[in-house]
Parts: C-alpha cells; sequence; structure tokens
C-alpha cells in the first residue's frame, strides 16, 4: 500500500474522545490558536459524561459558607484512601470552582438557590453540599454547554472515525491511523500532539453503567505505544445501578436520591448502612436514625446520614446483605425515596430518574423503592501523567479525564469527575499546545508503521475462517464479572488471568464476515483487541496489590496494608511484547498537603474562617 494515497489530515493538536474531558481540552487547544481537531468514534458529544449524572463537585459555598478548596482537597484524599496524586488533587480542588463558573458563563442552566446562586446537594463523602447540579442531567447540561460553546471555536470535528494506532517518529507523537467507521476507509492524521480522552474501558464488565464506546481504546493505544498505565486495580463498582428487568441491569441509578435523601433497606426493612461505617469516617457520620433525620430536615448540627459513605463502602455493604441473604429479590438493596421527599420534589430533582423507573421497570419512585445494586461505573486507573500538564512519558501524548490515573486514588468521590473533565481538560489542551508550538520540526509519518496498523485491521476481514468477536466479548464479560469483580481473591484473579490469556490466542485468529463499509461485527474485533490489553492490566494490577483499599477488595488480604500505602502498581509494555507489572514507591507527600489532608476537621474549619476572616 502506498501510504500517498490514504487521506491525511494536518492538526497541531488532535484531541480523541468528545465527552466533557475532550471537548473542555479541545476548546483550550484552540483558544491557544492551534489548529484543532476533534475526533470520535461515536457522534459528538455521546459519551459517558451523561452517566454523571448528579453534579459536579467544586467548593463554591453557596449552600454552605464553611466550603473551601482544602475541605474539599481534604474529603478527596480521604476518599481515595491517600493514594491520590497529591498535586492532581490539590489543583482540582482549587481549580474546580473557577471551572463552573466558566461553564455558566458559556451558557450552562444549573438549579439555582433562592437567592439565585448556583445550587449545590449533598453527595457521598463531600462535607458539605457541593455538587452543582441540573436536577439528576447534570452531565447532559456540561455536554450540551460545551458542544454548543465548542463548535464555534473553530475546532475540525470528525464524528464516526475509530482511532486504531498511535503514530511515532523516534520516541515521539507524530500522528494516529484512524478509519471512518461508514466507509471503511483509512486515514492518517499527522500531529505533533495527540491528548486522549477516550473515558474507561467499562464494557469488560456484563453489569455497567457505560454505553457501547468504552472498550479501553487509550490505554491500549497508549500501552501498545509504550506509555505508562497506572492504578488499573482501582474499579468503581457504583454502589446503585438498576437490578431489573434483566435488559437494564447496570443503568445508572444516580446517586443523587442517596443526596436527596433517599435511604438504603434490606429485605427486613432495616436501614443496614447504620452497621457498615469505617472507623475512618466514624466521627462524621451519623450513627443512628435519629441524627440521619435532623440531618435530612436541615439541621446544621448533625452529621451525615451513613447513605452517603463513599461509593466503595456503599458497595459493599450491599454485596453483604445480598450475601448473607438479606436482599431484594433480584440480588440487590432497596432504595427508598418515596417515603422521604414528597412526590413533586422527587418529580423536580430527579425528573430523569422518575422517568427511567417509570419507562424500564414500569415503577413510580414516588411511591416505591427502586431496586438497585453495584454497576461497573469508572476507572480511577489510566494513563500515567504529569499532574501540571498532563503529559505521559511519550513526548507528544497527552491524557485526560476517566482515561487518565491519579486524580482520584483509590476510590472517587461521586461529582468529582465532571470537575476532573473541566479541570483537567484544560491543563491538557495548554500542555499540548504550549508542546505543539515549542516543537519547531513537523513530525515525519512511518509507512511501516501506518501499514502495520491497517494490515491488523483488514487481516480481520480477509482470513477466510476464525473467532466470532461477539463471544470473544462475552466470555470476556463473564471472566471479568466472575473473576475480576467487585470482591477478588488470588485465586479468581490468576484464573482470570489465564482465561484473558486464552481469549487473546482466540483473538490472534477473529474474524468479521463482510466488508470494510460500516461493519459492526468488524467494529467490535477491532475494539476487543483494546478490552483484551485493558483486561489485562486490570486483573494483573489486582494480583500484585495484596490489600483492600478503596475500589479494589481483596478478600484473601483484608483491609488496607501500610506496606502498601505508598506504592502504585505501574504497568507497561516490555521489550519482548508481554506486560510488565512493577510495584512503584509513590513521591513523598507535600508537606502543607499533608497537613490539610490529615487533620481534624474541627481544627481545618477553624483555621479556614481564621484565614478568610480580614
Ligand atoms: O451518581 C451519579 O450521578 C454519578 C456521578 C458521578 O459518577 O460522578
Amino acid at each position: 500500500m502506498d501510504i500517498q494515497d490514504l487521506k491525511t489530515f494536518e492538526h497541531d493538536v488532535v484531541v480523541v474522545g468528545a465527552g466533557g474531558a475532550g471537548l473542555r481540552a479541545a476548546i483550550e487547544c484552540s483558544a491557544q490558536g492551534m489548529s484543532t481537531a476533534l475526533v470520535c468514534k461515536s457522534l459528538l458529544g455521546k459519551a459517558h459524561t451523561v452517566m454523571a449524572e448528579g453534579g459536579m463537585a467544586a467548593a463554591l459555598g453557596n449552600v454552605d459558607h464553611r466550603d473551601h478548596w482544602k475541605v474539599h482537597f481534604r474529603d478527596t484524599m480521604r476518599g481515595g484512601k491517600f493514594l491520590n496524586v497529591w498535586r492532581m488533587a490539590e489543583l482540582h480542588a482549587k481549580h474546580a470552582p473557577q471551572r463552573v463558573r466558566e461553564l455558566e458563563e458559556w451558557g450552562a442552566v444549573f438549579d439555582r438557590t433562592k437567592d439565585g446562586l448556583i445550587n449545590q446537594r449533598n453527595f457521598g463523602g463531600h462535607r458539605y453540599p457541593r455538587l452543582a447540579h441540573v436536577g439528576d442531567r447534570t452531565g447532559l447540561e456540561m455536554i450540551r454547554t460545551l458542544q454548543d460553546y465548542g463548535v464555534h471555536q473553530g475546532i475540525d470535528v470528525y464524528m464516526e472515525y475509530s482511532v486504531l494506532d498511535i503514530l511515532k517518529d523516534g520516541d515521539k507523537i507524530s500522528g494516529l491511523v484512524a478509519m471512518v467507521r461508514d466507509t471503511g476507509q483509512f486515514v492518517i492524521f499527522k500531529t505533533k500532539a495527540v491528548i486522549f480522552a477516550t473515558g474507561g474501558g467499562g464494557k469488560a464488565w456484563k453489569v455497567t453503567s457505560n454505553s457501547w464506546e468504552y472498550t479501553g481504546d487509550g490505554y491500549a493505544m497508549a500501552y501498545e505505544a509504550g506509555a505508562e498505565l497506572m492504578d488499573l486495580e482501582f474499579t468503581q463498582f457504583h454502589p446503585t445501578g438498576m437490578v431489573w428487568p434483566p435488559s437494564v441491569a447496570g443503568i445508572l441509578v444516580t446517586e443523587g436520591v442517596r443526596g436527596e435523601g433517599g435511604i438504603l433497606l434490606n429485605n427486613q426493612g432495616r436501614r443496614f448502612m447504620f452497621d457498615n461505617i469505617p472507623e475512618r469516617f466514624a466521627s462524621e457520620t451519623a450513627p443512628d436514625e435519629e441524627e440521619a433525620n435532623r440531618w435530612l430536615i436541615g439541621d446544621k448540627t448533625a452529621r451525615r446520614p451513613a447513605e452517603l459513605l463513599t461509593r466503595d463502602v456503599v458497595a459493599r455493604a450491599i454485596m453483604k446483605e445480598v450475601k448473607e441473604g438479606r436482599g431484594s429479590p433480584h440480588g440487590g438493596a432497596f432504595l427508598d425515596i418515596a417515603s422521604r421527599q414528597d412526590a413533586e420534589y422527587i418529580k423536580r430533582k430527579l425528573p430523569s430518574m422518575f422517568h427511567q423507573f417509570k419507562v424500564l421497570a414500569e415503577l413510580d419512585i414516588t411511591k416505591e423503592p427502586m431496586e438497585v445494586g453495584p454497576t461497573l461505573h469508572y476507572f480511577m486507573g489510566g494513563i500515567r501523567v504529569d499532574a501540571d500538564t498532563q503529559m505521559t512519558n511519550i513526548p507528544g501524548l497527552f491524557s485526560c479525564g476517566e482515561c487518565s490515573a491519579g486524580m482520584h486514588g483509590a476510590n472517587r468521590l461521586g461529582g468529582n469527575s465532571l470537575s476532573d473533565l473541566l479541570v483537567f481538560g484544560k491543563l491538557a489542551g495548554t500542555g499540548a499546545s504550549e508542546y505543539s508550538r515549542k516543537m519547531e520540526r513537523a513530525p515525519i509519518i512511518d509507512a511501516d508503521q501506518v501499514t502495520g496498523i491497517i494490515r491488523h485491521a483488514t487481516d480481520i476481514l480477509n482470513r477466510e475462517h476464525g473467532q466470532n468477536p461477539y463471544l470473544i466479548h462475552d466470555d470476556l464479560r463473564e471472566t471479568m464479572q466472575n473473576k475480576v469483580g467487585i470482591v477478588r481473591t488470588e485465586s479468581d484473579l490468576n484464573e482470570g488471568i489465564e482465561e484473558i490469556q486464552a481469549l487473546k490466542q482466540r483473538y490472534l485468529q477473529v474474524k468479521a464476515d463482510g466488508a470494510s463499509q460500516y461493519n459492526p461485527g468488524w467494529h467490535e474485533a477491532l475494539s476487543i483487541r483494546n478490552l483484551l490489553i485493558t483486561s489485562e492490566a486490570v486483573a494483573r494490577s489486582a494480583a500484585m496489590r495484596q490489600e483492600s483499599r478503596g475500589g479494589h477488595t481483596r478478600l484473601d488480604f483484608e483491609g488496607e496494608r501500610e506496606e502498601w500505602a505508598g506504592a502504585n502498581v505501574v504497568i507497561k509494555k516490555g521489550v519482548d511484547g508481554k506486560m510488565e507489572v512493577n510495584r512503584v514507591e509513590r513521591p513523598a507527600a507535600p508537606e502543607h498537603l499533608k497537613e490539610i489532608a490529615h487533620s481534624e476537621l474541627s481544627a481545618l474549619e477553624a483555621s479556614i474562617i481564621a484565614e478568610i476572616k480580614p
């Protein structure tokens, strides 16, 4: 093949992925005067961002004036079990309020307080009402705003283009090879800088809130190009996904339901979260119904209900009820808002949930409890990046949003993802623009790399017989759900790794029937390479970390272990082509941040009040 025959687009920066992080990054690049491409395999803005329904966390202090970036930072570190990259959590807490206000300036229509300020609601692990929200459609409003604003910024949008792999010029980025999904044509993007904002890899599991796009593409392409992946053992199972009927299992039930007062009950009608309050959060959590009820009616001296503990804690507590025979009929728990708020309030604050249950489960949430259970929602781990610039270890490759690692440590607080997308999308846009500007020499495209990538893709169509991609995917989902699920053991993980190896062997013979024009079987086959790499990285990281922390629970290594408190699991492709898994010691925490994260809440609050008083 002569690569001169391939259509080549040339840009200063190419952003891959058009959810919140990708859109924000592209807007920034364009604002910095870069010729910017935004490439997405689905439609612009059709992204998992919309599944962050309940709000975006930022210490605006509109509902409780005591809120401050330091408290937000402290909550984030504690929620992440202190494994977060300190600098990322600091940048996030400091920059989030500006990013939310900017979004409002660009047209986002937030719910308002009585005084006309952006309204904020409670969410798990956040000390104060902190989530700026638009009913239960916050992610959707964020996407709408970024799209409306972004399309006027001179960004070139390439919709329904699947990026297949990275091209390098020496050790640096030189471009990407992509395939146009409807025509099957291959194209080249020639560029000095690439930003991956490709989201997570939830489609490796059976029960997930993720839609079809989430196949770990960014992780796999970065890994193949020599980037490091970090913290992949930390996978977040959101405690409340739908469990019934089976056709909708996994669809998200926003944490906003609990933020608005919803409670969790077992099949005996017991509010079981009071039995599951971890030591770390005991002094900040209401120990019983009496105090939790005072909190609901706005008593500021009352502590937060146990339903608003962090997601890892709530998800495990639900699984415990199920395992011990106290679960709901379809293997979950009951989430009751009907007995806590009146029908009009529920419909106003949670319109999508009302509609979702009415249409999908024939259930009126203003009258009956919902049945809910854990669903794979989010990857805390991802591509390892520098906190300030979001650049990876490959010069010219940047990453932001869910596909990058570090911000959330071992467990993400709800609502921190939307603010993460904005904060780090902007930083990645700045980092990539500065890098691209400084690189004087135009990158050189290596024809052999291009033909190798295209040959892998076309072999799938050209072989006479082979393995059905859909069956490989089904088997992978089975393996990840059963062996690399919400609770893990060494033997399950080892079996999981073996099964993934067997699937990789089958994948060598994967075959899609038909031609290259719009061919879903071929697209599926191409994605499975990425899912297999992602799944192997998750399983191997989980096998290495011999402790339980945040989103990683080992039945054979219960509790957090001191010897793991200062280490990350980092993965890269070895010279022999095999996956290398390493334990990497973390740099020492900056003293000023350590002090904030570990301070007593009352002492921190007193110091903030002293600081802001004239
Ligand atoms: O429950 C939710 O609305 C999800 C929010 C998030 O993942 O940040």
